[in-house]
């Protein structure tokens, strides 16, 4: 098979190429605009396969995304804005690409009879204080960045049933693993760690996200393009909680720091308390977690510990100015 696969230069992205170039036969074309978080570094492993190739461009522009789809039989969009806080400070791009470039890709699809997936998220959904939400909770988004993802989601349910698009949706909760960009708590938290810089947590530190190892999310993507129903929604959760607090803690022990270097810094406006998806759906489609977030996690901070050439040249340049704009202080 081969398979467009639109923002895989990022995080999550370049995680499911990896996993899905080593358990299948699959072509895979990458199509990335490369914003500040998509990088070829991502796919540095992977380039002299004779089955991958890169373009580059933007899923809001037609006339590259018809240019990337030549062979393909199906497209995964992960292609977003994807931190919260920017989405706060700047949602222009957010806007831009979840509801146009969704657009210009479901289009695409509808005029090839392409199958799609869309990668979504749990922030679709809003906050939880008890249980779990499933595929048939409200939406009830409460930042620029899960709103846009929103907008998005229905648009495809809409190409589904309005034109009978063969499209499916997978909503994952918060990923982490190798290659995630260190805007987002769990790689920020280890290279600060790692440098003796402070650690900041948002508000008291109580707020709860449910873990999910990056390749896992992988493999259950895979499962949905493959068996996934047309139209439908598919919750991928990881297998478990944990407070924020209690996360920076066990990284600062795994990183053999000392917890003076916390830092309780000015909440995140309309900060989500608790995120939990049910993943009885997807589980009925045969997939399960593999990976623990004890086991997750130390694999993770090993795994920054070991690749400096990777997050260097991202923690320096714009992200100290990114930085400096979102904490009000310079990293060391
Ligand atoms: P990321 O920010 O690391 O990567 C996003 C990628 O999309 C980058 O390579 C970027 O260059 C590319 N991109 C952005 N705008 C584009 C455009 N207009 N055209 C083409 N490419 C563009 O994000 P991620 O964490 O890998 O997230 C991937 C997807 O998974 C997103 O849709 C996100 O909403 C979803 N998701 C993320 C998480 C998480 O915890 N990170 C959890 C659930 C779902
Ligand atoms: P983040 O990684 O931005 O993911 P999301 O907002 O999509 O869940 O944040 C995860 C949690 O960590 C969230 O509750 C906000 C919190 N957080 C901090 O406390 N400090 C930080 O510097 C960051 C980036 C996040």
């Amino acid at each position: 098979m081969k398979l467009l696969v639109c923002g895989g230069a990022g995080f999550i992205g370049s995680n499911f190429v990896r996993v899905r170039m080593r358990s299948s036969d699959d072509a895979i074309v990458v199509l990335d605009k490369l914003t500040y978080a998509g990088r070829r570094e991502n796919l540095r492993d992977l380039e002299d396969d004779p089955r991958f190739s890169f373009r580059h461009g933007a899923i809001e522009d037609a006339e590259a995304v018809a240019a990337a789809l030549d062979g393909v039989e199906a497209i995964v969009n992960f292609a977003a804005e994807t931190h919260v806080d920017r989405s706060i400070a700047e949602p222009d791009a957010f806007v831009r690409t979840h509801a146009l470039g969704t657009f210009v890709l479901l289009e695409a699809a509808r005029e090839r009879g392409l199958r799609y997936l869309q990668v979504s998220t749990d922030e679709v959904y809003g906050s939880i204080a008890e249980g779990s939400f499933t595929e048939s909770s409200p939406l009830r988004p409460s930042s620029p960045y899960s709103a846009t993802k929103a907008g998005a989601d229905l648009l495809v349910g809409g190409y589904h049933e309005t034109f009978g698009l063969d499209a499916v949706i997978c909503r994952g909760s918060n990923n982490y693993g190798p290659y995630q960009y260190p805007e987002k708590l769990i790689p920020l938290m280890v290279l600060n760690a790692l440098a003796g810089d402070r650690l900041p947590v948002y508000g008291d530190g109580g707020n709860v996200r449910n873990w999910l190892f990056v390749e896992d999310f992988a493999t259950a993507i895979a499962r949905v393009l493959a068996d996934g129903v047309a139209g439908e929604v598919y919750n991928v959760g990881g297998p478990d909680e944990c407070a924020n607090i209690d996360v920076v803690r066990r990284i600062l022990a795994l990183c053999d720091r000392d917890e003076s270097l916390i830092d309780h810094v000015t909440d995140r406006p309309g900060h989500d308390r608790r995120y939990s998806l049910s993943s009885a759906k997807v589980s009925a489609l045969g997939w399960s977690a593999a990976v623990r977030f004890d086991d997750g996690l130390e694999r993770t901070v090993a795994w920054y510990r070991d690749n400096d050439w990777w997050w260097e040249p991202i923690r320096d340049g714009a992200y100290r100015e990114y930085y400096l704009r979102q904490y009000g202080r310079a990293l060391e």
